[in-house]
């Protein structure tokens, strides 16, 4: 992390995540900093951040941050993209409920059950090509596992085609940068919607048992409920908030399980379930680093720091994951016996993520398979660590080498 104007400036370049969290969170409760060339307040500490998450006088819309510096913040970035999405995610009130409510019924237990004889499924397809490559050689688990996994049951349950599947998500993580990947373009987003029409107009003539299928239907019997602009936003954040925030937690919990047999032992033993892996992962590790934006409604003062109208406040989890005032002195110690988690890493409050059920499933059904199949499943000894991934949003590296071992 480097200093410029005294703010810190948060850049994948220069940065040690969790060094650097531990500086802020030292600083203050909020600390201006530099993201992706947009000034704002980070909110590092855990009740920091839970305040900030339901804080009557921040809000998500856009309308509200300060006009001058909103046209000084530069184009095309992964943050700019973010706080400029028309979907539920940068609204608030009866428009964000209008906006959320027809997605919730994709997420309920009954819905998620049915889902998961197909994780299952691809999970244990999974497992079979992996059991079929060479024990003794370096396996990427984030390429060859963790990726896949989400990938399938986001389209499956979206009801994209499988031939367009791989185009959208190419598309989809350029786009979004969670994940890493090369610079968001206008191109790039162009080709998204285009192919993001098609594949709504061909479930228009061809319906199925899926998510685009219930928006268009419920679209056609009531019009005001989602317009077209709005179907398209919701499909693309389903895609992009559904996707590589997985796969990163996927990649996050193999490699912090594959350095500590210890907890492996508590797993295999029965002692711990695997949801606990799932929740101190999120919690250790939060697949998401920093999470843009929300705007001061009017001056208002949070844990003693002025916050003036129009400035955007940065959404820290994973710092928050790692207070030691929430956790105690071994927050960095991941240890799933823990009680109680209580981590920050879906969010809290009226934008609590909505996939959260379905990403737990998916993580948990994973890693069990996994470390059930293959009992001396190692970290593989490379030159170098596995280099983080090159974006201010995600946490996770690139690549996650592992030995599956006899
Ligand atoms: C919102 C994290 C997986 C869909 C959020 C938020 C967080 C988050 C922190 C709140 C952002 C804020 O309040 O500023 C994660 C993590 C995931 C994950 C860590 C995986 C481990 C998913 C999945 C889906 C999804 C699988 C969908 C299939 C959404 C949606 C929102 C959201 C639609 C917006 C909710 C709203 O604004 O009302 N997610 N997410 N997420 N997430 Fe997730």
């Amino acid at each position: 992390m480097t200093m410029e104007d005294s703010r810190f400036v948060l850049d994948p370049a220069t940065r040690d995540l969790h060094g650097d969290d531990d500086l802020l969170r030292k600083l203050g409760p909020l600390v201006p900093v530099t993201a992706e060339g947009v000034p704002a307040w980070a909110a590092t500490r855990y009740a920091t951040l839970l305040a900030v998450l339901t804080h009557p006088d921040l809000s998500r819309e856009i309308r509200y941050w300060d006009p001058a510096q909103r046209a000084a913040s530069p184009p095309g970035t992964a943050i700019d993209r973010i706080v400029t999405d028309t979907s539920m995610l940068n609204a608030e009130g009866e428009e964000h409920r209008r906006l959320r409510a027809p997605l919730t019924a994709a997420f309920t237990p009954r819905r998620l059950k049915s889902l998961r004889p197909r994780i299952e499924q691809v999970t244990a397809e999974l497992i079979d090509r992996l059991a079929e490559m060479p024990p003794d050689q370096p396996v990427d688990m984030r390429k060859e596992f963790a990726y896949p996994l989400p990938r399938d049951v986001i389209s499956y349950m979206i009801g994209i085609p499988p031939r367009h599947q791989e185009r959208l998500h190419e598309l989809t993580d350029a786009v979004a940068q969670v994940g890493g990947g090369p610079e968001d373009s206008p191109g790039l987003r162009g080709d998204l919607h285009v192919l993001l029409g098609q594949i709504i107009e061909e479930r228009r003539r061809t319906p199925g048992q899926d998510l685009i299928t219930d928006l268009i239907e419920l679209r056609e019997r009531d019009g005001e409920r989602l317009s077209n602009d709005e179907l398209f936003a919701t499909i693309e954040l389903l895609f992009i908030a559904g996707h590589v925030t997985t796969v990163n937690l996927i990649t996050n919990a193999i490699g912090a399980l594959v350095n500590a047999p210890g907890q492996v032992e508590l797993l295999r033993s029965g002692r711990c379930p695997y949801s606990a892996a799932v929740e101190e992962t999120l919690r250790w590790d939060s697949p998401i680093a920093y999470f843009p934006m929300r705007y001061a409604t009017r001056d208002v003062e949070i844990d003693g720091v002025r916050v003036e109208e129009g400035e955007p406040v940065l959404a820290c989890f994973a710092s928050a994951g790692r207070d030691p005032e929430q956790y105690g002195e071994d927050a960095h110690v991941f240890d799933m016996t823990r009680q109680p988690v209580n981590h920050l890493s879906f969010g809290h409050g009226p934008h609590f993520c909505l996939g959260a059920p379905l990403a737990r499933l998916e993580a948990e059904v994973a890693l069990s398979a996994l470390f059930e199949a293959f009992p001396r499943i190692a970290p593989a000894a490379a030159p170098d660590e596995p280099a983080p991934l090159d974006t201010l949003l995600g946490n996770s590296t690139r690549t996650m080498p592992v030995l599956l071992g006899p």
